[in-house]
């Protein structure tokens, strides 16, 4: 399922990250920003835990995240900002790692690098920036549900309705929090108006 966020905060960050002036830093910074955003989103229902812990008044229970359930996955590179963000919040929780390029004549995602811990009985959360045509994240799905997890939640900060489409014709089953939903794919299969590429934009790598 996929949920659009309509909140003017998340729409004023995007269209901070549209703009050529936003630099490299100021461009994760907003990165880091919108994932935590989206990150509240999706984790809104999640359910708590009591904890025994010791404070000022002595020992007392209070609810928690199971932190230990989380398993944030990230697709390099552009999603490096988003998962250092989320991973923040949640110290207790493990990483993976996926690294995928897109061949510039096919268009395709090509998987090159495969991180990714023990899947079982864990929520992933996978953190990439863009939906473009929906194949990194279609592949990262197909490759994390291969290793049998609890749930799979996926938070994203803009896309087409092309890549979007694609991703719930075969993943419907996954929950989806995106900040953007831009108006289409280019004829070089870009997100137009969009904001370039980010990983691009976050590593001041020419386009
Ligand atoms: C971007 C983005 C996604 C992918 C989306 O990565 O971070 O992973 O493109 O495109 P798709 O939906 O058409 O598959 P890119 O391949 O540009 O690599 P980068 O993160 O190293 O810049």
């Amino acid at each position: 399922m996929i949920h659009k966020l309509s909140n003017p905060v998340i729409k004023t960050l995007v269209n901070h990250l549209r703009e050529t002036q936003t630099d490299a830093l100021r461009f994760r910074h907003i990165v880091h920003e919108l994932a935590r955003l989206l990150s509240y989103e999706a984790l809104g229902s999640e359910t708590l835990e009591e904890h025994m812990i010791t404070t000022w008044q002595g020992e007392q229970t209070f609810d928690f995240i199971k932190e230990e359930d989380l398993l944030f996955v990230t697709i390099l590179r552009a999603g490096l900002p988003m998962i250092e963000s989320v991973t923040a919040l949640f110290p207790k929780a493990s990483s993976g790692f996926l690294a995928m390029k897109r061949d510039e004549k096919t268009h395709q995602s090509v998987l090159y690098y495969d991180r990714i811990p023990e899947c079982r009985g864990k929520t992933v959360i996978i953190v990439d920036p863009m939906v473009a045509t929906g194949g990194s994240l279609c592949d990262a799905i197909t490759v994390i549900k291969n290793k049998s997890p609890k749930k799979i939640i996926s938070l994203n900060i803009i896309g087409s309705p092309e890549g979007l489409a694609v991703l719930e014709q075969k993943h419907q089953d996954v929950e989806l929090y995106i900040a953007q939903v831009d108006e289409k794919l280019n004829g070089n299969m870009f997100i137009y108006p969009g904001l370039g590429d980010a990983g691009d934009r976050a590593y001041n790598t020419p386009e």
